[in-house]
């Protein structure tokens, strides 16, 4: 891991600038108007500009193509982006000779010969039409040539999208008809012809990503109506921009969004290229920002590289060939669509002439991957056997080994996936090669040769072997001390302790924590890990580092067990549980007052400071919330389950970003796939904050349905100067510090900040709340309220008059400027960026 935790340069305080700059707009043709009646024909460069200005449909020629087709892109974004496409697969040469016009009561698309290259098809429509391109960037034709009637349109392109979902557009099912309205990808990046992927609602109110209209690889969930979410895009909780919607009644079953008035950005929802649903926002910086996709890894995009192609996500172009091949269509490739995959270089020679060993087909060993799909299984006893099995088979291309079976593969290899080495779920695979194509022939011993050659030495070594594996056996199931103070402990003793299990404390995504007393009567919480994909080295090795990290706001790592898939991990007990028992379902007597719930903010700040930037290898949570913050005797908070997220490995971010009660706490990195760095912590700890000051659960609104989202509320409560007491757990009955209470709104707000280098860190947290540094009011977060005119008060703290010198930073005149004048970014705080 790089460095991530550097104390923030004060420079990157700055806002860009919230202000649309219309860097060029689009010359309008000469009469900007939004209608084609029946005289009027739309050829070459001419234009139709919706009414507020907000879409232009014209002709465009994507990418590097030669051709042209008729589309709907935004007027006021500086990079072309289209929105809609009529003639996807069928472009025009000439778009001079080409005509867009009513004919026959339909919109028609036809070139000098007059043959129609599209249309709107429309059958039975008689008299007069016109075409109007709406504010919406809809395009409707209806009946009379009054353009403001307000008639339901005879046809909508909003009925027939291309690989955009505008706000406002149904994406259902027509239940009259039993058309779909789905979204599909372009062909490649030049071409908008009709792609393999499509986006299409299901009966079950599910939405199913397909490839090639056939094989689902990516489901929504079905939709839930109460919480508004789809159930397996938990995220969603996050969202500030899109309203969705659901109808369904007798005629058509849909979903429709709208951008929330809040948002006030352009944003567009996209089947894209790469088998992902895409939703981007237009920024500020003039450019398109991606803040949610699905599925979350390239590689789950079904037959994403092709035949023979190997999807990686380490490498930037994600598909690759096969050893052995080439790609197949370079063309396409270059245009981002890998779908033709790769072609052999020699084919293979198997049959009749392959007799002599020489000539035969090889294998060509792959270590880490992820199986292609498909595979048949047979039971074999050995290795060599499988290869056998494969080689005698023509259709056989590729084998591997495990456990006693052998699964072969005939035909096209589809879906595999290059992991990284140190992926425990890796696999071998052998793949069939012509023998020209496989390096150095004499470097790969014949496994079947040195098996006969040297049985004896192999029952010796399996002698050894199980020697070995029972002396490990014996040794390991007594409890020992290992590395320093963590304790390896038997599974039986465990069982022991916990009485076989029985006292449940508490249980998440990654597994139950159980209570239990050692036979020294000291008390332990165990949690039993579910789904460890390390091996177990490796999974030692994290244990023993997290058995290092000791702070007195951590919870203390006692031990271990680890025993073939039974893993443990044994803790301190604490007898006061967990903070979410304490805000969230309190009897009276359980009420943290507003003196212990400040110290239990400041303690968790220094736990996690500790982890971020105090201990040797740095360590971000990745799941704080109300659950993982324990208490002890004396109310001093601990923070657990550190160090899980690199336990855990691949499956941690899985499980993380399904499992219930985590999303409320989850930064927009986590959904917009970036990197994570301590400043997601530092958004989950904000969150918590929240939850801290109002005794309640940010994401479960309360009988009082003004209050949507309480930090919403509680941001601008705090920036309009409302008072801070309403947003006070009403069960403290108004008895808090002011200041304090001030301090956390504000530091609250910042942590939850968008972007990343706006939050403090936590040890700036530490010492804003231990009076080092003042802290600043807040902007509003933008996902909260995107692109409220902010620009003002961006530096989020500066030095108390009161601070201390040891502890002041080395520039603290400039900061102490801003802090006279909050509405000022001083010079020295917000510089030269650009
Ligand atoms: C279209 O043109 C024809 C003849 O050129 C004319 O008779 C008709 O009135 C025109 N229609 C409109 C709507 O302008
Ligand atoms: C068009 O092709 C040139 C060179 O072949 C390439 O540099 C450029 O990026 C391409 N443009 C687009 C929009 O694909
Ligand atoms: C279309 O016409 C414009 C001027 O009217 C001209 O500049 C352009 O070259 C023409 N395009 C083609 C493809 O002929
Ligand atoms: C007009 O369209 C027809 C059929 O689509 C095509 O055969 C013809 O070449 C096109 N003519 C021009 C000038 O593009
Ligand atoms: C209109 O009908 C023609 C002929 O039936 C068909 O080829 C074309 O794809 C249809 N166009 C649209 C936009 O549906
Ligand atoms: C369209 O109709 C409305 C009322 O129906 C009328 O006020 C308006 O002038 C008409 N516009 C045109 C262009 O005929
Ligand atoms: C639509 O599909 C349903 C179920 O598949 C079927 O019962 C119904 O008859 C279909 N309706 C039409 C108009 O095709
Ligand atoms: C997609 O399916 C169609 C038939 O449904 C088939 O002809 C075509 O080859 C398939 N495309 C690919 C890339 O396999
Ligand atoms: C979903 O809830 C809305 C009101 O919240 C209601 O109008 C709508 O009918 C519901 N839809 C379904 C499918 O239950
Ligand atoms: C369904 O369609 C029929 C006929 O078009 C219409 O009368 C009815 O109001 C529609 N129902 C709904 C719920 O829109
Ligand atoms: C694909 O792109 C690479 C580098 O951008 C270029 O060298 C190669 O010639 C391109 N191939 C084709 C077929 O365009
Ligand atoms: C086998 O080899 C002979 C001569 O080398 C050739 O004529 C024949 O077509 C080959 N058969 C196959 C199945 O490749």
């Amino acid at each position: 891991m790089g460095n991530p935790f550097s104390p923030i340069c004060q420079n990157h305080y700055f806002v860009p600038t919230l202000i649309f700059i219309l860097c060029f707009r689009l010359s309008p043709s000469a009469s900007a108007t939004d209608t084609i009646s029946s005289n009027q024909t739309l050829s070459g460069d001419q234009t139709l500009l919706s009414s507020g200005e907000n879409f232009v449909l014209g002709y465009f020629r994507p990418g590097n193509s030669s051709y042209y087709y008729i589309g709907i892109w935004y007027q006021q974004i500086s990079s072309k982006t289209i929105v809609w496409v009529a003639n996807r697969d069928n472009p025009v040469v000439d778009k001079n000779a080409t005509r867009l016009r009513i004919l026959d009561g339909n919109l028609v698309l036809t070139n000098d010969s007059k043959s129609p290259a599209w249309s709107t098809n429309l059958t039975g429509s008689s008299g007069e039409v016109v075409a109007v391109l709406g504010d919406d960037g809809n395009l409707i034709i209806k009946s009379g040539s009054n353009s403001s009637s307000a008639e339901a349109p005879l046809w909508q392109s909003f009925d027939y999208p291309a690989h955009t979902w505008l706000p406002g557009a149904k994406l259902g099912i027509n239940k009259r008809t039993n058309k779909t309205t789905l979204l599909t990808s372009w062909k490649n990046s030049d071409d908008p012809a009709v792609g393999l992927f499509s986006l299409q609602l299901q009966p079950s109110s599910e939405y199913f990503i397909f490839w090639n209209m056939s094989d689902d690889y990516w489901t929504s969930g079905t939709w839930d109506n109460q919480s508004k979410i789809f159930s397996l895009v938990p995220e969603m909780r996050l969202n500030y921009i899109y309203d969705f919607s659901y109808v369904d009644n007798e005629n058509e079953s849909y979903f429709t969004y709208s951008v929330y008035k809040s948002a006030n950005t352009v944003s567009r929802f996209v089947m894209d290229l790469s088998g992902q649903i895409k939703q981007l926002s237009w920024l500020p910086t003039q450019q398109w920002n991606l803040f949610w996709s699905q599925p979350r890894q390239q590689c789950e995009v079904y037959r994403l590289c092709g035949p023979y192609g190997v999807c990686s996500e380490s490498t930037d172009n994600f598909c690759s060939c096969l050893h052995g091949f080439s790609i197949a269509s370079p063309n396409d490739w270059n245009l981002s669509d890998w779908s033709a995959g790769c072609a052999r270089k020699t084919g293979l020679n198997c049959g009749v002439n392959a007799t002599t060993n020489k000539d035969k087909d090889r294998f060509f060993p792959m270590s880490s991957v992820k199986l292609p799909d498909s595979q048949q299984s047979k039971s074999v006893g050995s290795s060599s056997e499988c290869e056998n099995y494969c080689s005698s088979n023509c259709s056989c291309t590729g084998y591997t080994f495990q456990d006693g079976s052998c699964l072969t593969w005939g035909g096209d290899l589809f879906n595999l996936w290059q992991l990284s080495t140190s992926d425990q779920s890796g696999k071998n695979f052998y793949l069939r090669l012509a023998a020209s194509d496989v390096p150095n022939p004499s470097s790969k011993p014949n496994v079947a040769a040195i098996v006969g050659g040297s049985v004896a030495g192999v029952i010796a070594l399996v002698g050894i072997a199980l020697l070995g594996l029972w002396a490990w056996k014996r040794r390991s199931t007594r409890t020992k001390t290992v590395e320093g103070t963590l304790i390896a402990f038997a599974y039986r003793d465990v069982q022991a302790a916990t009485k076989n299990f029985s006292e449940k404390l508490g249980g998440g995504g990654f597994g139950s924590v159980f209570k239990g007393t050692l036979p020294d009567s000291s008390e332990i919480a165990v949690k039993k890990l579910e789904s460890i994909s390390q091996g177990e080295k490796q999974f030692r090795t994290e244990v023993s580092t997290i058995g290092m990290i000791q702070h007195v706001n951590l919870v203390r790592l006692r031990g271990f067990c680890s025993e073939g898939d039974k893993k443990l991990l044994v803790y301190d007990y604490m007898p006061n549980g967990s903070l979410n028992a304490h805000l969230f379902n309190g009897k009276d007597s359980n009420i943290l007052d507003w003196k212990t719930r400040y110290q239990i903010a400041l303690g968790t700040a220094r736990g996690l400071t500790y982890l971020h930037e105090k201990c040797r290898d740095c360590i971000i949570h990745c799941d704080i919330k109300p659950e993982n913050i324990l208490l002890d005797a004396e109310f001093v908070p601990k923070v657990a389950d550190f160090g899980l997220a690199k336990l855990m490995g691949r499956e941690f971010s899985r499980v993380l970003t399904t499992m219930r009660g985590t999303r409320g706490y989850l930064a927009p990195e986590w959904i917009s796939g970036v990197a994570i760095t301590a400043k997601a912590d530092v958004y989950s700890y904000g969150m918590m904050l929240f939850e801290i000051v109002s005794g309640r659960r940010n994401s479960e609104p309360d009988g009082d349905s003004k209050i949507k989202f309480f930090p919403t509320w509680a941001a601008s409560k705090l920036v309009e100067g409302g008072d801070l007491l309403d947003l006070l757990d009403p069960s403290l009955g108004s008895e808090a510090d002011l200041d304090e209470l001030s301090k956390i709104c504000r530091v609250a707000c910042w942590c939850i900040q968008d972007e990343e280098v706006h939050r403090p860190t936590m040890g700036q947290v530490v010492q804003i709340l231990e009076g080092v540094l003042e802290v600043n009011m807040p902007p509003i977060p933008r996902a909260l309220q995107l692109y409220a005119d902010n620009q003002e008060q961006i530096v989020f703290f500066t030095e108390s008059s009161s601070s201390q010198s040891s502890q002041t930073r080395s520039n603290n005149s400039a900061s102490t400027v801003a802090s006279k004048n909050q509405n000022a970014v001083s010079q020295n705080s917000a510089p030269s960026q650009e």
